[in-house]
């Protein structure tokens, strides 16, 4: 329990929207190096790094063609390891964002395994014959359309669970996963400290590939590759012949569709699997019937509920969570749930509290740290995303009008956290001198890390408090959580320790609410962080107001 991490606050940074040294309207490596006394001044500890691995992009580098070398449009190998120097001087760790459930189709491996079927890399890859003229199965990609495509030198089709450029690799194929440790330690040999897996909980696919029939909107396969047969032993094998051999090493395994069982599974000290899981249950709040492309309120009530039984069952297992509203799969989690026209600091504020007073490790999204908003993009030509593009189409056929599509996208597209990050108010939000890859965010004269800065409510300076408060208040690593039942607007829980416990209550609603019964009158009650206020304890919450109050039994 004592594991030094547990105190830590992550910083994800988004390479391509970050910062532009060079002026091609795309952020690099160099971009990063510039800004590394800001990221530590803000005081998170380690930066996680979405994938720079060389790529043709057409999942923004999820499509890895070479995991031993840097995309040209980052900078270069120099590059990469002056950032690792540099961020180390500074106190910075650096987590790879490593892709290991798929590669792109323009790897190496792929472009040999993909030639006839008794290639060396065939069975790198999943490859089924198809049933006549359809698909082998009914499968569905995360992205809209078939898991399945042929290639024309043979008559099979290969699996990809992603974009058909996204080849899904084949991990019963033990000299594959030679290769995958293989290039993890050669990353850890370099210097970096970490891994975030992406979608690493789809690794181990079901012997028998069938269809799905259930009849539910998610008849889609996932049942079949989702925490599948042997992925705990996968990850137990990866650990021994990757993490163990570097001490310190800390992971984060991307988790997709998960439960609760699984992940105390994946993060359980004694399975030596992974430290910690993001999961996602808490973010489709504002879906409808499972689907995301959709315009659906939030359910509050939802929310509160799963963040409690995530909560409740991790502790109970041992688990370990990641906490976090934001990433760059997301859409900003200000415009999301609270509302920022009229309460941008305390709606941005109380979300900070909400999150990082929970047990786990939490994980700030660039531009999150002085609110970034959603660019609020009207026309399909401002998306980059594959995802938002595919379903510009996908949600036009199954009857949605132009605007309508445009309005789900507007709210739901994962382009609205991959805007340029806002540093001031000059041109191009001054992330670049040239043309931005994507457009800038509308709101960015209003909202950047400068005028943050200047603000006599500044968001950056409260998180910097929030993330020092981690370091020395130990409850927040160790103690217990417990649920309090409020009414619906109010989220209020404890963190339970021996002599002492921490009191947090947010207020969800930008009305004002009367305070939950929370006085015990046994020892002392302190405010050790607030957005509104330093001394009393009021007797009514002001608009999404947040507390963090010590109790201490005299
Ligand atoms: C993860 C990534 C996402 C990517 C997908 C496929 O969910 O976060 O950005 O598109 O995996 O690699
Ligand atoms: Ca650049």
């Amino acid at each position: 329990m004592n594991a030094q991490w547990k105190k830590s606050t992550i910083y994800q940074i988004y390479p391509k929207s970050f910062y532009d040294s060079n002026g091609d309207g795309i952020g690099d490596i160099q971009g990063i190096i510039s800004k590394l006394s800001y990221l530590a001044d803000l005081g998170v500890d380690y930066l996680w790094i979405t994938p720079m691995y060389k790529s043709p992009q057409y999942d923004n580098g999820y499509d890895i063609a070479d995991y031993y070398a840097i995309d040209p449009m980052y900078g270069t190998m120099d590059d990469f390891d002056e950032l690792v120097t540099k961020a180390h001087e500074k106190g910075l760790k650096i987590m790879m964002d490593i892709v290991v459930n798929h590669t792109s189709t323009e790897h190496q491996w792929f472009q040999e395994a993909k030639k006839d079927l008794t290639n060396k890399y065939r069975n790198y890859y999943i490859w089924k014959n198809g049933k006549g003229v359809s698909e082998p199965t009914n499968w569905q990609s995360k992205f809209g359309g078939s898991a399945w495509a042929k290639t024309p030198e043979t008559e099979e089709y290969y699996l990809h669970l992603f974009d058909e450029r996204q080849a899904d690799l084949n991990w019963e194929n033990e000299e594959l996963r030679k290769e995958i440790y293989k290039m993890m330690r050669w990353w850890l040999e370099k210097g970096v400290n970490g891994f975030r897996l992406d979608v690493v909980n789809l690794l181990s696919k079901s012997h028998d590939f069938k269809d799905d029939t259930l009849e539910n909107a998610q008849a889609d396969g996932r049942k079949y590759y989702t925490d599948g047969p042997k992925i705990h032993m996968y990850l137990q094998e990866m650990n021994r012949e990757v993490f163990a051999k570097f001490p310190g090493t800390l992971t984060a395994g991307e988790m997709s569709s998960t439960t609760i069982e699984q992940c105390i599974e994946y993060t359980k000290p004694e399975n030596k699997e992974l430290d910690m899981v993001f999961n996602f249950h808490h973010l489709k709040v504002d879906y409808l019937k499972l689907e995301k492309w959709s315009n659906a309120k939030v359910d509050y009530k939802q929310l509160k509920e799963l963040i409690c039984t995530w909560q409740k069952g991790m502790q109970t297992g041992n688990g370990w969570n990641a906490l976090f509203l934001s990433n760059h799969d997301q859409p900003r989690a200000i415009s999301r749930f609270v509302n920022p026209q009229k309460y941008h600091f305390e709606g941005a504020t109380m979300l900070a509290i909400m999150m990082s007073a929970l047990q786990g490790t939490p994980y700030i999204y660039q531009g999150e740290e002085f609110g970034m908003l959603n660019p609020e993009f009207t026309e399909i030509s401002e998306y980059r995303d594959i995802e938002a593009i595919n379903h510009y189409d996908i949600l036009q056929k199954k009857g949605f009008s132009k605007d309508e599509t445009l309005e789900i996208l507007r709210l739901k597209s994962r382009d609205n956290s991959r805007t340029p990050l806002q540093w001031n108010n000059t041109q191009n939000a001054g992330f670049t001198t040239g043309i931005p890859w994507i457009n800038v965010g509308k709101n960015y004269r209003n909202i950047n890390a400068a005028e943050d800065e200047k603000s006599a409510k500044s968001i950056r300076k409260f998180y910097q408090k929030l993330i020092a408060l981690r370091k020395t208040e130990s409850l927040l690593m160790t103690g217990e959580f417990e649920y309090i039942q409020t009414a619906p607007e109010i989220f209020a829980y404890n963190r339970i320790g021996v002599d002492e416990q921490l009191l947090v209550i947010v207020n969800l609603s930008e009305k004002g609410q009367p305070i939950p019964i929370i006085a015990d009158n046994i020892g002392m009650n302190e405010i050790i962080l607030s957005n509104y206020r330093q001394v009393d304890i009021p007797s009514k919450l002001m608009p999404y107001e947040a507390l963090i109050i010590k109790k201490t039994k005299r």
